[in-house]
Formats: structure tokens, sequence, C-alpha cells
């Protein structure tokens, strides 16, 4: 009886949990948002030259695109400009979804001149900052974005919620056409000539000849939290970023919850978001302050060390007090570490943590189905005969690769096509080697022979496979660190150290308690990091580093993930308006 009596209880119990989580899921169920994406040249004028950039909708930046967790986008493309176009909306998961991830010849052939094409997707356990870019030679350098993801209605954020939300997205400028810039490096092998200077939402600031009037300026009040969406679009460069007397608290990183830390400056790799909180001074401070950001790099090649300035204002109500002294209350300045501090990139790295709640919990995979091993770096190329090169010697051009795999891209179709119509023997190759064909020691003296070798080679994987993958930096043709993006996934940060990756003694000091989550990490300069994820996304999914000139140079490879055996697990079909190729 009084078995029948809890069975009874236990039983009532799961129906009324599950009449709550399906009137929850109803409540909560997404809406649909439009955009219209206008691809077209628009005039603009920067450091006093005017120049013709492809932009969206005429805007530089291009538009903010927000939605909330559980939304369905609906984003028309239409291309009215000359190049070819993909977008790419960097760290959605597009699950089973491919056909909407953007980048050219990986998931879909470019929209041509004239060609529209509507990416559609839903925002499915995800919410945060994210950006979208073009995803098609160095198009990203004036196309890109903002995308932000709400928490659903009435979810609250696991942090004060803020009095106001800014994002600031880093960028890279170029007094050239920087698909003019990426071609000559290309066809000269030479690294490719250095930017002009950064900026904050499109403007370089006061730092900069002929840019005062081109200064960001963000107006606060006292005594409020403003959550900074800081996102890094910059082609090339690492960022250091910081405001001058401001203490920041990162909540976020790649639209994932962190532990809360407190910390002046803040890192970004190229294609990494951050968020954090600015608590503004409780009183007036009859002061202005600097926002500063320019690059971390260790490397041998030319960069832009230039810095962005913009200025963080407080608003406040005049007093006759003021107003004779507001035209020259002072301007503070904070100061950054050294260009090369990879010690200060390392702590820094070191303070992310999974917010690993009930709520959002850390899903590290626990045990893991298949290792994978792969070095990064840069490497090169033959000069073709009859050709003078500029690359490390006259006789080379840069390169890069993966486990000395520098990618080539199809340019007839798309990796995703050709796998989905089971077309992909003649596009694309499955033994990408899970390990260097060739071991030496990585990070030590470089070997003599730096040459890399060429091919479309991709990793299979069933689906809900669990994953490891240690990403070792070189030391070929110089130290650097790589910001590595994975598409389709977020993975866990399990490890990360400098020098060689040792398979017996540095497994033991993972964390799978609290490793943060993204989907974009910093290979350390002369180190490694472990990540882990679970392929539970079917499709291709291209992974590679975000500093556009090494991915240009063949530093990136692509996962297949087959098909599960359910419905739910299988990669959906093309939709009918996809890019003929
Ligand atoms: Cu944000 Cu494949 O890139």
């Amino acid at each position: 009886m009084l078995y029948m009596a809890t069975w009874v209880l236990h039983y009532l119990l799961v129906a009324f949990l599950i009449a709550i989580s399906y009137n929850f899921d109803a409540a909560s169920a997404g809406i649909t948002r439009h955009y219209q994406f206008d691809i077209q040249l628009t005039n603009i004028t920067r450091l006093c030259k005017t120049k013709t950039i492809v932009t969206v909708n005429g805007k530089f930046p291009g538009p903010k695109v927000t939605a909330r967790e559980g939304d369905n986008l609906q984003i028309k493309v239409v291309n009215h400009a000359s190049n070819n176009i993909s977008i790419h909306w960097h760290g959605i998961r597009q699950l089973r979804n491919g056909w909407a991830d953007g980048p050219s010849y990986v998931t879909q052939c470019p929209i041509r001149t004239g060609q529209s094409y509507v990416y559609n997707f839903t925002v499915t356990g995800q919410r945060g900052t994210l950006w979208w870019h073009a995803h098609i030679q160095w198009m990203r350098a004036t196309v890109y974005g903002p995308l932000i993801i709400l928490p659903k209605l009435n979810q609250p954020y696991p942090f004060p919620k803020p009095y106001k939300q800014v994002p600031i997205i880093f960028g890279e400028w170029f007094n050239a056409d920087p698909q003019a810039v990426v071609q000559q490096a290309l066809q000269t092998g030479a690294g490719p000539n250095a930017s002009d200077a950064h900026t904050f939402n499109g403007l370089p600031g006061p730092l900069y000849n002929c840019s005062t009037k081109d200064t960001y300026e963000l107006m606060v009040k006292p005594g409020k939290t403003y959550l900074l969406r800081l996102i890094n679009a910059a082609l090339d460069d690492e960022l250091f970023f910081t405001i001058a007397n401001h203490t920041l608290t990162v909540v976020e990183a790649d639209a994932c919850y962190v532990k809360p830390f407190q910390t002046n400056i803040v890192l970004l790799g190229p294609g990494q978001t951050t968020n954090v909180l600015l608590e503004t001074k409780p009183i007036y401070p009859n002061a202005t302050f600097y926002m500063l950001a320019r690059p971390y790099f260790t490397g041998q090649g030319i960069i832009d060390n230039t810095t962005v300035a913009g200025i963080l204002k407080y608003h406040h109500k005049p007093t006759s007090s003021h107003l004779k002294s507001s035209k020259n209350i002072p301007i503070m300045k904070p100061s950054l570490p050294p260009i090369n501090s990879t010690s200060y990139a390392a702590n820094f790295t070191k303070m992310f943590r999974s917010l690993a709640s009930s709520t959002f919990p850390a899903n590290v995979p626990k045990t893991v189905d298949k290792k994978y091993f792969f070095t990064i770096g840069l490497g090169t190329n033959p000069c073709p005969i009859n050709q003078t090169c500029q690359g490390p010697t006259n006789t080379t051009k840069f390169a890069a690769s993966i486990n000395n795999v520098s990618f080539i891209l199809p340019n007839k179709t798309s990796l995703l096509q050709s796998y989905f119509v089971g077309k992909s023997k003649s596009v694309f190759m499955t033994d990408f080697p899970s390990v260097p064909t060739f071991p030496f020691n990585y990070t030590g003296m470089p070997p003599n022979n730096t040459m890399v070798s060429r091919g479309t080679k991709l990793v299979v994987l069933k689906y809900n496979t669990t994953v490891e993958l240690v990403l070792q930096g070189t030391s070929l043709l110089g130290i650097e660190a790589h910001p590595i993006h994975l598409h389709g996934f977020n993975f866990y940060v399990v490890g990360q150290g400098f020098g060689n990756f040792d398979p017996t003694r540095d497994p033991k000091q993972y964390n799978l308690v609290d490793p943060v989550e993204r989907n974009t990490i910093n290979v350390p300069s002369g180190g490694w990091v472990a990540i882990r994820f679970l392929a539970d996304n079917p499709g291709v999914w291209l992974m590679h580093c975000h500093i556009e000139i090494h991915l240009s140079w063949g530093l990136t490879m692509a996962w297949v993930v087959l098909d599960g055996e359910l419905p739910n697990q299988k990669l959906l079909p093309p939709p009918s308006d996809f890019p003929k190729c």
C-alpha cells in the first residue's frame, strides 16, 4: 500500500513536471525576425582619404542584428556589388543547418552579383555577444557587425542587470583596398601590407592624423553598470583593450557565461567576443577617460602597431562651476602591456572559467572517443619558376598549415554540397592526418625545411563522437599566437601551456570541472591548448585561424560530422533559394 502510494505520487510528479516544461517551452517559443542586407558600394572617408568600400546597407560597421534565444532569424542578403559575397554568423551553432553557416566554398558557393539568399536559422541554446562577417577572401575588412542574442524573455543575466548595453566592435582600417592587399601578398609570397589604423565601431580616433572628428565616444551616467559587448573584428591583429581609471568585470566570452573576474586590460584575438561590466564612478568625476586598444604580437612580420582611442565621457547636470571648467577637464590616459607581452596574455587567458551553474552547466565530455594532435603554424611554398618571390627567401612564398597540410578550398562547389549529394570523392579527401606525419621539436629550434604540403583533406567523425584535440603551436618562421575558430560547435578548453604538449604529464592537469566554453581560442605563442567537444551537429564544419592572412595561407581544415540514426540527428536538406555554384 505504502509502495503503491509512492509510485502514484511519483507518477503524478512526473506528469506535473512534463506539463510545466511543456508550458514553459510554449511560453518561450521564439519569434521570427526579418532583416535585409543590401551588399553595396559606399564612399567613406577616414584619415582624410575617401574611398569606396563594400558595406551592408551603406553602413560601416554594418547593422546590429538582435534576437532572443529561441528566435528564428531570416536575413535576406541581396548582392548589388560586383564582388561575390557570403555571410557567416560567427558562433551560431546552426544545428543540422550548415546551409546557413556561410563560409564560401565550405558550406555554400558565394552569392553572385544580382543574386540573393535568405540565411534562415534558429538560435538554440545560446545567448550573448556574437557577430557576423563576410566569409570570402578579405571582404570581412568592411563587411561585419554585431549579432546580439538576448536571453529569453524574463530570463535574467547571471550578473547585475546592466543599466545599458553597448557593443564596441574593434576593426582594422586600410587606406588601400584590402582585397588588393591580400592579392598582392599571395602573388608575391610576402607578408601583407599592414593596416593604417585600428577602429572602435569604425572610428580610428584622435591619435591618428586627420581623425579627431572620427572618435568613438561613450557617454555614461555616474553610478551605473554598463554592459560592454566587445568584439574583435580586426583582420589580423589581437588587441589589448583598456579604459583609464576603470576596472572591468569579465562576465562572458564567445556568448558563454564565465565566472566573473576583474581586470583592467582585456585581450581579444580576432573572432573573439568578451562581455564586460563597467561600473561608472559614483559621482561625476570631472575628467574624461581614454579607451585604448592596440595589438599583442610576437611574430616576425610587420604589423600595424598603432593605437585606437575612444573617449569615455560622463554626463553631468550643468552647474555654473562645471560650465566654467567643462572646456578643459583633464583626459586620463591608461597604459597597456608591451606589444609582445605573452606573460600578460597567458595570465589573462587563465582567468576564464565556465560559470558552471545549475542553469548554465559545463557539459565538458568526461570521456574521449577520438584524440587528435594538430600542429599549427607558418611554413613555405616554393616560388613558381620564372618568378622572384618575397617570402622568407626569394625562392619561397609564405604559407601556413595544420599538420603540415595547407588547405585548398574547392572553387566550383562547396564541401557541404558535395558531401550532401554524395559526390565528395572528386572534391575532398578524408585522410587529414590525426597526428603530425613527421614529428619534430615543435617549439624548439625550427627545422631547416619549412615546406608545407597542400590539399583538401578532412576528418570524418561519427555522430556524437567525443573529441579531444590538442592544438600545438610551432616555431616555424617565428612563434605567434593563433586564434583558432571552430564553426558549428562550442568547445571546452581543458588545458593549455607553453612549449611542447606532454601526453603523459599534461592531461593530469586538465580542468574537467569548469573549463571555459568558447568558439575561438588563442593557441599561445610557443605553446598549446587542449579542447574537447561533442560532435552532435551533422554537417561540414570549418576550423581555422581567425588571423585572416593565416587563413589565406591555408591555416584551416574541416570536419565532416556524419548523420546519426534518428531523424532529428540528420543534416537538413538545403533551402530552395540556395546559391547556385
Ligand atoms: Cu568568424 Cu570562419 O569565421
